[in-house]
């Protein structure tokens, strides 16, 4: 992997909308399913790539809570290539000091698949390298939802509830929020991803398709990052 970075100033943590799979298989005359093939063989060179320019926490959109209402053929080749890349590369990359987490509802999710992600999570737990969470099952809204049944749960008082408790009880608790989410395949808009975490992250947005998004292209993201001026509501600081 290569090490240092060129960057003043890099993401703590990367969110990635990893989008265009279909259109990329379809423009090579493929099935769909190849394109998420495609797409899933690319996040390891990526997070590689982020390793090398410093990123300390990935947390990749691999499967929404609305991505249900496709075609069952697809859902189910989708969820079988989970299985199968956590059954492939998950002690590759718990050799590399992946941590990975898993950031969605459990529920849902086939009691199988629901071991491995278990099994990847405690295996992985220590590593301190760079955190890959897996945004999988995972909406936005469900999240906030799961939040509020929790804190009802555990008998919280409304005076209890501040916006550091709240996220606490976010699927991603403990993580920082994201500073830079990139979206590829061209669309402009949040897809209910990471809807609470990234109310002060930076977008990024290109037309490469996922499978297409490369080291170069990831540069030229963090390119842009670096000289975005974040005021988080103040006014600029003087120079
Ligand atoms: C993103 O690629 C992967 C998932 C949503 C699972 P898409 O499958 O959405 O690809 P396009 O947007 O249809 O090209
Ligand atoms: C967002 O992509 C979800 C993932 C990348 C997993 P979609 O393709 O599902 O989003 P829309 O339908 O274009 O908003
Ligand atoms: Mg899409």
């Amino acid at each position: 992997m290569t090490s240092g970075t060129s960057f003043r100033r890099v993401p703590y943590h990367l969110g990635i909308v990893m989008d265009g799979n279909g259109r990329w298989a379809q423009a090579r005359g493929m099935p769909r399913l190849l394109g998420h093939r495609g797409g899933v063989n690319n996040i390891r060179p990526v997070l590689e790539a982020s390793v090398g320019f410093g990123i300390k926490a990935l947390t990749i959109y691999a499967f929404s809570t609305e991505n249900w209402a496709r075609p069952p053929a697809e859902v189910s080749g989708l969820m079988k290539l989970l299985s199968e890349t956590i059954r492939r590369q998950l002690a590759d990359l718990h050799a590399n000091g992946v941590q990975i987490r898993h950031s969605g509802r459990m529920a849902g999710i086939e009691p199988g698949l629901q071991q491995q992600i278990r099994d990847a999570l405690e295996l992985t737990k220590n590593n301190q390298r760079i955190i890959l969470n897996v945004a999988f099952n995972y909406g936005g809204r469900a999240e906030i939802v799961d939040a509020v049944r929790q804190i009802i749960q555990d008998g919280l008082k409304p005076d209890d509830v501040s916006e550091d408790v709240f996220a606490r009880y976010l699927y991603t608790g403990g993580l920082p929020d994201p500073d830079l989410i990139i979206r590829t395949g061209g669309e402009y808009r949040l897809s209910n991803f990471l809807i609470w975490q990234a109310a002060y992250a930076e977008y990024y947005a290109t037309p490469t398709f996922w499978p297409d998004f490369d080291k170069e292209e990831l540069r030229r993201a963090l390119q842009d990052f670096e000289d975005r001026d974040r005021r988080f509501g103040k006014v600029k600081t003087p120079s």
